[in-house]
């Protein structure tokens, strides 16, 4: 229950502007804090004009508002009253003034009696003469509770029972939706067979994507596993550990979420990918923000814009939100030729991450250090910050047997992986990154394609040494980071 509005119902607050989309829940909710309260509820809307609540919608007399207000002004009880479509009548462009007048009359005279008036609608301004008397409510989304409460009542209709571990999961992914939205999905993922398991959280998660479409700044992007990734044993250890964060467990403790990492470090090692593994392995959604989007929109408006992007994250946590290249969006920020902009996105941006009591994960990742503000590495921002480096042999192994796999499993040459001395491999490609590995790969297989033959692996050695790697033109940078890194940062490999 949405503590707030329980309050003001209970405080009998006179008239409160209630905004919400979701009218059947909110009536419902109202319907719980007044039977706690041994209040009578009666609803109205311009269809059905007055009736009781809870209950079918029926029939009723007054469909006319102001006969409506009238009859209210002449009942003694205290009661709950709860007005549908009022919030549309009351607006100056359909002629509400009087309505607005009697309404103002009517909360006076019933607030002496007990009886508190709640307006119910979605996205209609408070009129100017209301706001001495009115109390605004967003109502929330629903919260975990509600959706389990739901999902419970949906499966058990199905005579399906789900194991506690997936109802957490999946009401846990609902976070974001309305419960007529969460029951839509339900129906859907129940027409395609789904057992309502943690199976089903892709589906789930895919469909909600597709609801909470994001900004133009902030998009879903689709998630991998840990197995994808090759080396980086220490961050991919952080990462199940941290997983235990969101469990029930933690709250009890009474834990904090996890908040979030930064990855730093050379380019093509992994980093882009790490973020996209951890929210496939945390079963979370990934959003990216798109910060260089949000710097080149208007000077004002982009900080208007990174507000509404990370409360829309607030809204869609748990998740993931992913700010690649972090360094690139607030490059110029000591320069102050914009105004100050750019410095006052960052000022945004580092505020909301300390403060920010939702379970959204920041995971950063820099290419370069020294464009980086140093606020932005002091401690309790991020829990961790971590140093990628390019991979040694045997992480170099993995990442040649994992992009080696990718073409087993997409082509026909099933023996490839036999026919390959992998160590040899990863001592051949001394100094190259993940991202060099595999373009090798694919690079290799297109010489041995021109050749009519299988893959060999002097094919692949044979792209490795057509491109010399980023490491070696560019060494000074490597070298650079490097120092920065130790003692810095924590060891990603
Ligand atoms: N550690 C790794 N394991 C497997 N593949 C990797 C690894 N590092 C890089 N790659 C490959 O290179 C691509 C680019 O890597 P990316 O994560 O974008 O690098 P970064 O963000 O660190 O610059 C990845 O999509 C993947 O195909
Ligand atoms: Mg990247």
């Amino acid at each position: 229950m949405p503590a707030e509005l329980d309050l003001l119902l209970r405080a009998r607050y006179p008239l409160i502007w209630l905004d919400t989309a979701e009218e059947e829940r909110a009536v419902e909710l109202i319907c719980r804090t007044a039977r706690a309260m041994g209040d009578t509820v009666s609803g109205w809307s311009q269809t059905w004009g007055l009736h009781d609540l809870p209950g079918a919608a029926q029939s009723g007399p007054h469909s006319d508002p102001l006969s409506l207000l009238a009859h209210m002004r002449s009942q003694e009880r205290r009661q709950v009253w709860v007005l549908a479509d009022l919030g549309g009548l009351l607006q100056p462009s359909g002629g509400g003034q009087v309505l607005v007048r009697a309404l103002r009359d009517t909360a006076r005279l019933l607030r002496d009696r007990g009886a508190v008036i709640v307006v119910v609608g979605a996205g209609h301004p408070l009129p100017a003469d209301l706001v001495g008397s009115a109390a605004v409510h967003r109502l929330a989304l629903p919260d975990q509770g509600e959706h389990a409460l739901l999902l419970r009542r949906v499966t058990a209709q199905m005579k399906l029972s789900v194991s506690p571990e997936a109802e957490r999961v999946l009401s846990t992914t609902c976070l974001g939706l309305t419960l007529e939205q969460a029951e839509n999905i339900w129906a859907r993922i129940r027409a395609a067979g789904g057992r309502f398991t943690e199976q089903d959280v892709d589906q789930l998660i895919a469909e909600k994507a597709r609801i909470v479409r994001g900004s133009g700044y902030l998009q879903f992007v689709p998630t991998t596993g840990l197995d994808d990734v090759g080396g980086l044993q220490g961050l991919k250890a952080w990462m199940s550990q941290r997983a235990l964060g969101f469990s029930p467990e933690a709250r009890e403790l009474g834990l904090p979420w996890p908040r979030g990492a930064l990855l730093v470090g050379v380019q093509g090692c992994g980093k882009s990918l790490s973020a996209k593994a951890v929210a496939g392995l945390w079963k979370q959604p990934l959003l990216r923000l798109d910060v260089g989007a949000l710097m080149e929109g208007l000077v004002g408006a982009s900080e208007r814009n990174l507000r509404d992007a990370l409360a829309l994250a607030g809204r869609i946590a748990p998740c993931v939100l992913w700010i690649d290249e972090i360094e690139k969006g607030f490059q110029g920020i000591d320069q102050g030729n914009d105004g100050g902009t750019i410095a006052r996105m960052f000022g945004t941006m580092l505020t909301w991450m300390q403060e920010k009591d939702e379970p959204v994960f920041v995971l950063a990742t820099a290419n370069q250090i020294h464009a980086l503000p140093p606020e932005m590495l002091r401690k309790g921002r991020f829990d961790e910050i971590f140093f990628v480096d390019l991979p040694d042999s045997p992480q170099r192994e993995e990442i040649w047997h994992i992009h080696l796999s990718y073409r087993v499993r997409l082509g026909r040459d099933k023996s490839l992986l036999g026919r390959l001395d992998l160590a040899a491999l990863a001592e051949a490609s001394e100094g190259y990154s993940g991202a060099e590995i595999a373009a090798a790969v694919v690079e290799g297989s297109f010489a041995a394609l021109a050749e009519g033959g299988p893959l060999e692996p002097r094919h692949l050695v044979g792209a490795l040494s057509a491109s010399p790697p980023l490491s070696r033109t560019r060494e000074e940078d490597l070298t650079a980071l490097r120092a920065w890194a130790s003692g810095r940062a924590r060891k990603a490999g």
